[in-house]
């Protein structure tokens, strides 16, 4: 996967790519990372890459031209990559889109500022537009290093255990199960004891059963949307007649709990 990032700040990538996930990735030779300075497609001795919207109005706008040689120049570089603007119009980024972009050769990233860049150098030369979620930020540097991010941990072999970007919370629209480690009691509160019996089918089923009482109380959305398996309808089954239990006991209770007695 080569990612190159189009932005008029190349210095704020320094720092990610000598970090983390991505790093590794580099490392290791999976990922390719690189920037190209906007600015240096722009006109003049101050290589200016914005200017005044037509029609009026306050704010500025990025120039089309070195926008437009900006990318040739990392289409060149990357010819089968797809190529991204991040903006808080786009489609909003999620774990599905994050899968999509990792099976591909290569992204090319263009980072906006200002308020937007000019409708052409979207409709030209844009493959896709992405927001990372409906909150207006000062530029797309941040939003592409969570694309960038969230991509590089599901390309294979770059995640230390063999199936955990798998396993992640959202991977199947089910948030993940709850995690404990040592030590075995913090502040009071234990881990749970099926976790400690060794027994990994009890555990498997425990891990099914908090993903779904998280997913249920957190993402309720999430929920709705998933093809159920046959085991998860058995547990939820299970706890619509656990909670019936309980409100029938209490229903019965019912004159006793408004008296108070
Ligand atoms: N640029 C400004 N805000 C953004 C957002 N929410 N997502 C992606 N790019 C942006």
């Amino acid at each position: 996967m080569n990612f190159i990032v189009l932005t008029i700040f190349p210095e704020m990538f320094n720092p990610f790519w000598d970090h983390g996930i991505v790093h590794r990735g580099i490392s290791c030779n999976k990922i390719s990372a690189s920037t190209i300075n906007i600015r240096d497609f722009g006109k003049g001795r101050h290589r200016v890459t914005d200017d005044r919207p037509y029609g009026g109005g306050c704010g500025m706008v990025m120039k089309p031209e070195p926008l437009a040689g900006a990318i040739r120049e990392a289409q060149k570089k990357t010819p089968f990559s797809k190529t991204i603007c991040l903006t808080p119009q786009g489609r909003v980024f999620n774990q599905r889109i994050a899968r999509e972009f990792a099976a591909l050769e290569g992204l090319v990233l263009v980072c906006g500022r200002y308020e937007g860049m000019d409708e052409r150098i979207l409709h030209d030369f844009i493959d896709y537009e992405i927001s990372i979620g409906d909150y207006i930020l000062t530029g797309g540097e941040i939003a592409a290093m969570v694309v960038i991010d969230a991509v590089t941990r599901l390309i294979p072999g770059i995640l230390g255990g063999a199936d955990s970007a798998e396993k992640d919370s959202f991977s199947d629209d089910l948030l993940e199960h709850a995690h404990f480690t040592r030590p075995r009691t913090f502040e009071g509160e234990a881990v749970p004891e099926v976790l400690l019996s060794g027994n990994h089918r009890e555990i498997e089923k425990w891990r099914v059963e908090t993903a779904l009482i998280r997913t249920f109380l957190k993402r309720q959305d999430l929920l709705e949307k998933r093809v159920l398996s046959n085991q998860e309808i058995e547990i939820l089954k299970k706890w619509c007649r656990d909670i019936e239990t309980i409100v029938q006991a209490q229903s019965l209770r019912g004159a006793d709990t408004l008296s108070g007695g």
